[in-house]
C-alpha cells in the first residue's frame, strides 16, 4: 500500500478527533472520524423506535447518508451510550467496515476510532494509541461540549463515571475490542495540550516515513 494512512485509537474523549483532524490539515489528507458512524447509526434507531443496546442496527447500518453523517446532534449523552451498545454488534460492524476501507483507499487519510489500526487498517502505515485518565477525559468532553461553564465535584464524577462505563463497553466486547495494536505508538495525553500532542503525533509520523524511504 503506497498511499499513507495515518490510524488513530484510543478511548472516550482522549482528544483523538482533536488530534486527527489537526494531523490530517497538516499532512494533507482526507479524514474520517469513524465514531461518527456508530451515532448516526444509534441516532437512526433511536428515532425509530428502536433500542440501540438490544435491536438489531445492521440495515439501518447499510443505509446510512452524508445527511446522517453531518448532523449537528450527535454528540449527546443518549447517543454515547448508543453508539457504544450498536457498536457491539457484529452485523453493524460488518456493515460499515468497507466504507471506511474504501474512504482511504485512493489518497490514503488519518482515520480516527477504537479498531482502526487493529480491524479496520491493520497495515496502516504509522499508528497512534492517544490516551488520558477518565477524570481528564471527563474534563475535557465538559469543556468541549459547555466551555467555561461552572462544573460541581460530584458533576465531575457523574461524568467520569459514565466514561468509565463506555471504556468498558469498548474493551469487553467481543468484536474488533478497544485495545491498543501492537505496533501502535501511545501517547498519554494527561500533561499534554492539544499543540503538543499534535507535535508528538507529527514526530512519530516523520519519524516513521523517514524510516521507509
Ligand atoms: O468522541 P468519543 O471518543 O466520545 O466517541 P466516538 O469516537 O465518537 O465513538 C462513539 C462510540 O462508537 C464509541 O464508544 C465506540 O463504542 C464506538 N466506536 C467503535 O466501536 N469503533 C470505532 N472505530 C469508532 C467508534
Amino acid at each position: 500500500m503506497s498511499v499513507l494512512i495515518v490510524a488513530v485509537d484510543g478511548p472516550a474523549a482522549a482528544g483523538k478527533g482533536t488530534l486527527a483532524k489537526a494531523l490530517a490539515d497538516v499532512l494533507g489528507l482526507p479524514h474520517l472520524d469513524t465514531g461518527l458512524l456508530y451515532r448516526a447509526v444509534a441516532r437512526r434507531m433511536i428515532l425509530e423506535g428502536l433500542d440501540p443496546q438490544r435491536d438489531d442496527g445492521e440495515a439501518l447500518a447499510r443505509r446510512l447518508d452524508q445527511a446522517d453523517l453531518a448532523r449537528a446532534d450527535l454528540r449527546v449523552p443518549e447517543i454515547d451510550r448508543g453508539a457504544s451498545g450498536v457498536a457491539t454488534q457484529p452485523g453493524v460492524r460488518a456493515a460499515l467496515l468497507q466504507r471506511q476501507r474504501d474512504f482511504a483507499r485512493a489518497s490514503g487519510g488519518v482515520i480516527d476510532g477504537r479498531d482502526i489500526g487493529t480491524v479496520v487498517f491493520p497495515d496502516a502505515s504509522v499508528k497512534l494509541f492517544v490516551t488520558a485518565s477518565p477524570r481528564t477525559r471527563a474534563l475535557r468532553r465538559f469543556r468541549q461540549l459547555h466551555g467555561d461553564a461552572p462544573l460541581s465535584d460530584a458533576g465531575l464524577t457523574a461524568l467520569t463515571d459514565d466514561i468509565a462505563a463506555r471504556d468498558r463497553q469498548d474493551e469487553t466486547r467481543p468484536v474488533s475490542p478497544l485495545k491498543r495494536a501492537e505496533d501502535a505508538v501511545v501517547i498519554e495525553t494527561d500533561a499534554l495540550d492539544s499543540a503538543a500532542v499534535l507535535a508528538r503525533a507529527l514526530e512519530i509520523v516523520r519519524a516513521s516515513q523517514g524510516e521507509t524511504r
